[in-house]
């Protein structure tokens, strides 16, 4: 069977951005491929982080993650940081990978430029999430069109290493869906909705009430026109909640342009904000049946037991392979 992997950060209520992007489609392959999810928090001390913030943020995505479908039943659902391997790999594949390669990245060029007080931590970022995926022989990482470089650079890590050492690692993918590629902030749609957004207008975060949303949408920037066309490019704004309808309804895009054809900018957003609220508030139900619940230490205690055997051996395996022995 194919595996699949992916995490996302505990840095805040997720968006509707993840959850298009790496959640709605772990749900969707997970009868069909063996699946690995986990809270990137490791990741998250890239940037300073608030120590209660973290674990709460923590709790409520491995929450979240239940609430939005995933079966731990059917998924390993674990926490980084309580697997050492990773970072113990993470070493092991920084002494095989390249300095210029890691400041080329787009994501930590974009990152160190707001902030030149940065960590190393945060040029050296894709290498652990590079570890992450090969401690796992993982086929195909779901991710949004923003982090297809780190699972392309993994794959460049991986393969350098089978050159050098022998076969050791399987060689990944990223698998985005062509919906969820990027969702874009609904009041600047030429930049990417995200949880570290300063405005929080343009972010529909997975608990904001229903209300809210609802407004959010209505507010979205859209053009002079009247016409619901899908054209990133001139209509990035209605391009962008065309989108987010494609993934929650499972239409095409001809679909919607032929259903909204003779429909104002106002009742395509009112349609969105219903599809959108009404996927969204069972989630929320559900994540407030499931956040006091001490099942969730259970499922973590599972999968990090399962995952440690299996990233311990191949932990061995590179460290034997580059002369780690006695
Ligand atoms: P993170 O936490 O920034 O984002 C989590 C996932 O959400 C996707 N995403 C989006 N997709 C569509 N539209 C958007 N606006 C949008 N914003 C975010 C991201 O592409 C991502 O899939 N480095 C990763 C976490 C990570 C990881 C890994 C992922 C660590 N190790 C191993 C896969 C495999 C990150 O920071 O994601």
């Amino acid at each position: 069977m194919k595996k699949i992997l992916t995490g996302l950060q505990p840095t805040g209520v997720i968006t509707l951005g993840n959850y298009i992007g790496a959640i709605k489609q772990m749900v969707k392959y997970q009868d069909q491929y063996d699946s690995y999810l986990f809270v990137a928090d490791l990741h998250a001390i890239t940037i300073p982080q608030d120590k209660e913030q973290l674990s709460k943020n923590t709790r409520d995505l491995l929450a979240l993650y239940l609430a939005c479908g995933v079966d731990p039943k059917k998924n390993k659902i674990y926490i980084q940081s309580e697997n050492e391997y990773h970072t113990n790999i993470s070493w092991l594949l920084e002494c095989n990978t390249y300095y210029g390669e890691l400041s080329r990245m787009t994501q930590f060029k974009d990152k160190s430029r707001k902030n030149a007080n940065f960590t190393t931590g945060l040029l050296t970022y894709p290498v652990l999430m590079a570890a992450d995926i090969l401690a796992y022989d993982v086929d195909y990482v779901p991710v949004g069109i923003d982090q297809k470089q780190h699972v392309e650079l993994a794959r460049d890590i991986a393969e350098r290493f089978n050159k050098k050492y022998g076969e050791t690692f399987k060689l990944p993918e990223a698998l985005i869906s062509s919906e969820g590629t990027k969702i874009m902030d609904l009041v600047t749609p030429d930049k990417k909705m995200s949880k570290s957004s300063e405005s929080q207008k343009g972010v529909i975060r997975l608990l904001d009430d229903e209300k809210t949303i609802r407004k959010k949408i209505m507010g979205a920037t859209t053009d002079s026109e009247t016409v619901i066309k899908y054209d990133p490019e001139n209509k990035p704004g209605i391009s962008n909640l065309i989108n987010i309808y494609i993934s929650f309804t499972g239409k095409t895009i001809k679909e919607v342009e032929e259903e909204f054809a003779q429909k104002t900018y106002g009742e395509f957003k009112t349609k969105v904000a219903d599809v959108v609220i009404e996927e969204i508030s069972q989630i929320q139900k559900r994540y407030n049946e499931i956040i006091n619940n001490n099942e969730l230490d259970k499922i973590l205690d599972e999968g990090r037991e399962f995952t440690r055997k299996i990233a311990k051996k191949k932990y061995e395996d590179m460290k034997y392979k580059m002369g780690f022995r006695r």
